[in-house]
């Protein structure tokens, strides 16, 4: 195996003496023969380290700092129990990621409620839940989020969602700081003025602080540096003229290395321009320093995870290609077909196998766009070989499907040679539990 590898494989992920890769002292083989594939797998310090050097890059830099999990990357309960345990404070996007929180008794004061069109339901069972702060997103939320907590006679801290019109140069379909998005209030059109003027005439809003979140992944530091400086340059007239603006968050979206060739910037580096560029644009303007708010979501759990298939059907087309078919694909990731995102494939079990030929890793899914690989250099592939996707721990079972009524993958976490499922393969019963028939 390649050993840049091991730079985007769970941290201490290792080569067996059969050839076999071990995660989290585990062999993967091993693993897939006793939980079945398409199986993730998630190495539980990984998780730890990355929060932690999250926790402490920023803290070290700027003291009154906090990292919020943005769980939309992948969120369980065991996942909510580990980010409760590493200290972590949670974004959740739905009334679905509130419950799993919940089912977990995460601490409501550490729960921030972002997206751009929660519904009245979501709205009142989160304010019922206590939970810590919304992040509003437009006028139509802010007079709900007032009328809900009116209702209730309590006053409920908000923050706002800004978009600064600045381009985090990532995919057109991650990109959210720009002008031209759903997500947040616009400072160029006026909008973001508008809707802080609102916030502050409503009796039960509190407007705690100001949020915002470029895209991701974004591999560059400009953005980001940008971004804070011309926010404080626009909100510094109004804090001095009274608005107490106690958190900000400049979102999350840091990159991580899906392939050993493009490795992402170092987390000191993000909370390097990070937290230089708020003291330096609070002290040009002389406003009081912020809690400072970071979400990061991808980087805490995608190289934690690994995805695990079998390879069944091969297919050669001489003179063209090599098909290799596993037995998941674009139901449990979605990433290749939605944005074209390349990921590194390792046979499991032939790890030491060095002659290699270039083959296309496609899924079972009943799409000519299920492809996970469109061109990859492996060893002799055979049925029953067992394939390794590294780096799938985040937006692969998040954003998994039943389409074409697979189940979904069972989900292991595993440390120091142990395993334990956190979440069971789905049945077949599973797809139908909802359809009614009389
Ligand atoms: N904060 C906000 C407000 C967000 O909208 C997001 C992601 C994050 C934080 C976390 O971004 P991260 O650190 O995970 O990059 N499904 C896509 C990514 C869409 C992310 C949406 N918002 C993917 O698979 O790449």
């Amino acid at each position: 195996m390649d050993s840049k590898l091991l730079n985007i494989l769970p941290m201490g992920s290792a080569i067996g003496a059969n050839g076999h890769l071990i995660v989290g002292g585990c062999d993967v083989v091993e693993l897939s023969a006793k939980y079945g594939t398409p199986l993730y797998v998630y190495e539980e310090s990984t998780i730890q380290v990355m929060a932690e050097s999250f926790t402490q890059e920023f803290s070290k830099r700027y003291s009154n700092s906090r990292v919020l999990y943005a769980s939309k990357a992948y969120i369980n309960p065991a996942i909510a129990k580990l980010s409760i345990q590493l200290g972590l404070g949670i974004d959740i996007v739905s009334g679905g990621e509130l419950a799993v929180a919940a089912s977990m008794d995460f601490p409501p004061e550490d729960i921030f409620f972002h997206g751009n069109n929660k519904s009245r339901i979501e709205i009142s069972e989160a304010i019922d839940y206590g939970v810590g702060q919304f992040v509003a997103d437009s006028f139509y939320e802010i007079k709900l989020i007032n009328e809900i907590a009116a209702d209730r006679n309590q006053i409920q801290k908000v923050m706002l969602r800004l978009s600064p019109g600045i381009d985090g140069h990532t995919h057109k379909k991650t990109t959210t700081g720009i002008l031209d998005t759903k997500f947040g209030f616009s400072i160029e059109t006026g909008d973001a003025l508008k809707a802080i003027k609102n916030i502050q005439n409503c009796e039960n809003l509190d407007l705690t602080g100001i949020h915002f979140h470029l895209g991701s992944p974004i591999f560059e530091m400009e953005p980001y540096d940008l971004a804070i400086r011309s926010v404080i340059e626009f909100l510094s007239p109004l804090i001095k003229t009274g608005f107490d603006m106690r958190d900000f968050s400049p979102g999350g979206g840091f990159a991580v290395g899906y392939t050993s060739e493009k490795l992402p910037p170092k987390i000191s580096e993000y909370a390097e321009t990070i937290s230089r560029a708020l003291v330096e644009s609070c002290d040009k303007f002389d406003i009081p320093y912020p809690r400072l708010l970071v979400e990061p979501g991808r980087s805490i759990v995608a190289r934690a995870g690994v995805a695990l298939y079998t390879v069944g059907a091969i297919k050669e087309i001489p003179g063209l290609r090599k098909y290799v078919s596993v037995d998941g694909g674009m139901g449990d990731n979605i990433r290749p077909a939605l944005y074209d995102s390349k990921y590194e494939v390792i046979v499991a079990n032939k790890l030491n196998d060095n002659d290699k030929e270039s083959v296309r890793v496609v899924g079972k899914y009943c799409e000519t766009g299920d492809i996970l690989a469109p061109k990859v250099d492996l060893p002799i592939c055979s049925s029953g070989d067992v394939i390794a996707i590294p780096v799938s721990g985040a937006y692969g079972m998040s954003m998994s499907s039943n389409y074409n009524l697979n189940p979904r993958p069972a989900v292991v976490m595993v440390s120091n040679g142990k395993s334990k499922i956190i979440r069971r393969r789905e049945t077949y019963a599973d797809l139908m539990r909802c359809d009614q028939f009389e």
